[in-house]
């Protein structure tokens, strides 16, 4: 994913650069291949390469610009290889203006080939250039930037939040959004647009939400926000609970280990949603049926939740893939309540998907971020309380996902039972949380592998499928998570003595059937790791390794605690890779 920085400082006597460098590396966790950062002084600077802020840094000094205002980007390809040429800011023939995008544009060739006809001449393989080109040509018609810039985004088919700096129009920066996030920052000393709300947070938490089409523009004098008309509108300035401290990594080596330790206090946070939770759940009155719609991790917590509400509320419940989800769309009716799970609350085939369920269904979003376009776009909204999330790997907002799908569930279920369970899941997790050094002697062993196995059954399997997401993410490790029953239908023949299986054993309904599927792997000589509840003398003794949990942990609650030594394994394995 790209991420966009603007920043304009009402002292004209300070520098930009340094401020735009620190709000683009808070953007790094959305992965990037290479950042570059225009800024003014009279005339436009731009450094951009490809590679990692720190590489590129080194070599170019991006603190070191002139001006005091300017736009940044980290890049994540879409269209166009890593290159330098293809790092944003793109620019036009004159370099005089200075465009960075996140987003997709569908109809770039289109547009390129009537600009190439027209006598432009590109530098670069993106699809972002032909914004600054299109730019230009309505400027070279007469037109001044802000309609100039208006017309270019008529001109656009796809998704995009924009920022632009102009020569000839010095002293502003202009931006707008469509199905791209995009934040309004402001702050004594200077204004902001941003990617997302942790870029900005050492700076400001008072941020101001523009909706799709609306123009922004920022000056010394303020942040102004049009319509699509171009009339200036009044905007609601919210102030984010958030703070710098929790967006830091403090003495923590990496963001990932920060998140993984602070989950007892985001299911605690979380479970103080119980009120909301409870409101909404009074207000769905009686729903026929339910449908999950996430990706990746959060898609993980919604087939937990599927588990859940089929076996506790007895509700007919899908999963569907955001990707996928155009296929399960005509199905849906006003008795289907559609739920969507995401840490960011802006991931586009999630947004897609709820645009379109919005349509027949009652919808919920339970995401992480505030202000986030699924809040806006949702009928109903729970905001899990993990606070900020800047490990690339999702894990405290997991945990905060499960905690708030758990909630909703046992109260949906009125299940007074489950519900004060999840109080001790915070206690459950700080017991895994002591133990992590086991972890870091266990995964000395298991990181010489190229190949892993999670297996579990039940509640257990959204467990492996996370379990082994986090592992491929983290260390590059080829792993599968599988439901542990399913094993034998095929994928059993590639277990050998050289790889490793991680059996989830909590104790429960499912446990003596998985546990035939591990003597089913321990036939074919795996090395066994079990993670399993104290005591467990079988799982000992038919593991080369185990893990213990603590044993009252059922297996209906151990996605909220199980999960944690596998995030523990995934981060210790890949230290261990590359020390
Ligand atoms: C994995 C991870 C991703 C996200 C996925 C959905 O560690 O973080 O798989 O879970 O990209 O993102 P959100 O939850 O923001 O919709």
């Amino acid at each position: 994913m790209c991420g966009i920085v603007g920043c304009i400082l009402k002292d004209k006597q300070k520098s930009v650069a340094p401020i735009l460098l620190e709000c683009v590396e808070n953007l790094d966790y959305r992965g990037y291949d290479s950042v570059g950062i225009a800024t003014f002084d009279g005339s436009i600077h731009v450094k951009k390469d490809k590679g990692k802020i720190p590489e590129v840094d080194e070599k170019l000094d991006l603190a070191d610009m002139p001006g005091n205002f300017g736009i940044a980007h980290v890049r994540w390809p879409s269209t166009g290889i890593a290159s330098k040429e293809n790092a944003h800011p793109q620019l036009d023939e004159s370099d005089s203006i200075a465009v960075v995008h996140n987003g997709s544009l569908k109809n770039y060739d289109e547009l390129k080939g009537e600009l190439i006809a027209d006598g432009f001449k590109f530098k670069s393989t993106t699809d972002t250039e032909v914004i600054p080109h299109l730019i230009r040509k309505y400027m070279n018609e007469g037109l001044d930037l802000e309609h100039a810039f208006r017309k270019t985004i008529e001109r656009l088919d796809g998704s995009y939040a924009i920022a632009v700096i102009s020569k000839e129009e010095s002293n502003k920066i202009l931006a707008t959004r469509y199905q791209s996030p995009l934040k309004i920052g402001i702050s004594d000393d200077a204004y902001f647009i941003s990617s997302d709300i942790p870029a900005i947070i050492n700076y400001t938490r008072k941020i101001i939400l523009p909706a799709e089409g609306e123009m922004v523009i920022l000056d010394e004098d303020g942040v102004h926000v049009h319509d699509e008309d171009g009339n200036e509108i009044e905007k609601e300035i919210l102030v984010i609970p958030w703070t710098a401290q929790m967006a830091s990594k403090g003495d923590h080596p990496y963001y990932m280990i920060k998140e993984i330790l602070e989950q007892p206090d985001a299911v605690e946070f979380t479970l103080g949603e119980r009120e909301n939770i409870q409101r909404i759940v009074d207000d769905l009155g009686d729903i026929k049926n339910i449908c999950f719609v996430a990706c990746g991790t959060s898609y993980h917590a919604s087939l937990t939740g599927k588990y859940l509400l089929q076996h506790l509320a007895k509700i007919k419940t899908d999963v569907v893939l955001a990707s996928e989800f155009k296929y399960t769309a005509d199905t849906l009716d006003k008795d289907t309540l559609v739920v969507f799970i995401s840490q960011s609350g802006e991931t586009l085939d999630s947004m897609n998907a709820l645009r379109i369920a919005k349509e027949t269904s009652p919808t919920l979003a339970i995401v992480n971020n505030i202000g986030s376009s699924m809040t806006e776009e949702a009928k109903y909204t729970i905001i899990t309380q993990a606070g900020p999330e800047k490990g690339v790997a999702a894990t405290k907002t997991y945990i905060a996902q499960l905690t708030a799908i758990y909630l909703f569930a046992g109260l949906l279920a009125n299940d007074e039972k489950l519900i004060n369970e999840l109080y001790n899941v915070p206690g459950y997790i700080r017991e895994v949380l002591k133990k992590s050094s086991e972890i870091e002697v266990l995964s000395k062993r298991y990181s010489f592998a190229d190949d892993l196995f999670y297996l579990g059954r039940g509640f257990s399997y959204p467990i492996a499928l996370e379990g082994a997401l986090k592992l491929k993410e983290i260390s590059l490790i080829h792993a599968e998570g599988y439901a542990s029953g399913e094993l034998k239908h095929g994928p059993l023949a590639l277990i050998n003595h050289k790889i490793p299986v991680i059996v989830i054993l909590p104790p429960g309904s499912d446990y003596e059937d998985t546990m035939v599927n591990l003597e089913e792997v321990k036939a074919r000589k795996a090395i066994i790791l079990s993670i399993c509840a104290e005591g467990d003398a079988k799982a000992e003794c038919k593991s080369r390794d185990v893990f213990t949990v603590n044993s009252k942990v059922s297996e209906t609650i151990a996605p909220l605690v199980y999960t944690v030594p596998l995030q523990l394994l995934a981060y210790y394995v890949t230290l261990e890779k590359v020390a």
